[in-house]
């Protein structure tokens, strides 16, 4: 249990390295244990939720701020990606951060941004997001990894939502030795079930009204494998044209193991229930949204039953 440290000063904005590391060796000699949630920034309640998770990890919640220029490829929106300093800072305060780091990408890429070292997790980057955005999960890597580094947290907080970017950041940690504790929050919704993300804020009113078909796409589709049906590649392809007839390009939708995001053994093997994700990548008018939904499909009985259950 972490061990009780009144949280009595008020939130720093650390914006320099070496503010951080006073700040954190201070920590430190009080034996406090830190709990780091790296964003973006404009932040919304997804973000709140895993601040409050850093809370209950650790004695000392740090946020760090930073959009990371190393994550999005050409074309992507990397200059207009939502940039709210200031009400990021009123909130982080409000919901009792106890610090936040703002670096600047001069200090952290003194260099520059072309050669350097990159930290990848290739089982997992190629596939899924990582085949239509290519070296985007190197670059978030290597940003979790320098910011691990920099801020050496006993417990990383991140969302379920970015189901990849999770199991990326999980293989990177455990590969390099970084010894970080990574621990996943569920992904928060709109009340229509719409995944909240800086990128709705891209979608005019008739594709926020559309929007939330990502999701009951993939409560359809999980459903479907969760009576049984068999054929995952069929009900693949009929979720995306679900999907494409809600008005989204669809760029894939997948069933995957949910450990290791290779496709499962289908059908179901004859023990245990198989941990299953159902992940999809749309774009949506400019917004590309991603959502995804873990569940469990039960073993197929040795009589093979589930193969009789109509797809519904
Ligand atoms: O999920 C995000 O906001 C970013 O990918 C992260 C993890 C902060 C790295 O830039």
């Amino acid at each position: 249990m972490p061990r009780t440290a009144p949280r009595t000063t008020p939130m720093r904005c650390l914006r320099r390295i070496a503010e951080l590391r006073e700040c954190l060796a201070e920590w430190r000699r009080r034996e406090l244990r830190v709990a780091l949630v790296p964003t973006m920034g404009n932040l919304h309640r997804g973000h709140l939720a895993l601040l409050r998770r850093a809370r209950r990890e650790a004695e000392r919640a740090l946020a760090t701020i930073f959009v990371n220029p190393i994550q999005f490829g050409p074309g992507e929106d990397y200059a207009e990606y939502p940039r709210t300093p200031e009400r990021d800072l009123e909130l982080l305060r409000e919901h009792g951060a106890d610090a936040v780091f703002l670096p600047q990408t001069e200090e952290l890429f003194p260099h520059g941004t072309e050669g350097h070292t990159q930290v990848r997790a290739p089982e997992l980057d190629g596939i899924l997001c990582g085949a239509s955005r290519p070296g985007h999960f190197a670059g978030v890597a290597t940003i979790v990894a320098k910011l691990f580094g920099l801020t050496r947290p006993d417990v990383a907080v991140f969302g379920l939502k970015d189901y990849q970017q999770l199991l990326v950041i999980r293989r990177m940690a455990a590969d390099l030795a970084l010894g970080a504790r990574i621990v996943a929050e569920p992904t928060a919704r709109e009340a229509d079930g719409l995944a909240l993300s800086s990128r709705n804020a891209y979608l005019s009113p008739p594709e926020r009204a559309a929007a939330p078909a990502l999701y009951r796409t993939l409560e359809r589709l999980a459903g479907r494998v969760r009576d049984g049906a068999r054929g995952l590649q069929a009900l693949e392809e009929r979720a995306r044209e679900e999907l494409a007839a809600a008005g989204f390009r669809p760029e894939y939708v997948s069933v995957r193991d949910a450990r290791t995001l290779a496709p499962p053994a289908d059908p179901a093997p004859a023990r245990g229930p198989q941990r299953l994700v159902a992940l999809a990548a749309a774009r949506l008018g400019k917004a590309r949204l991603i959502d995804c939904l873990p569940f469990e499909r039960q073993a197929t009985p040795p009589d093979g039953s589930p193969e009789q259950q109509p797809v519904k």
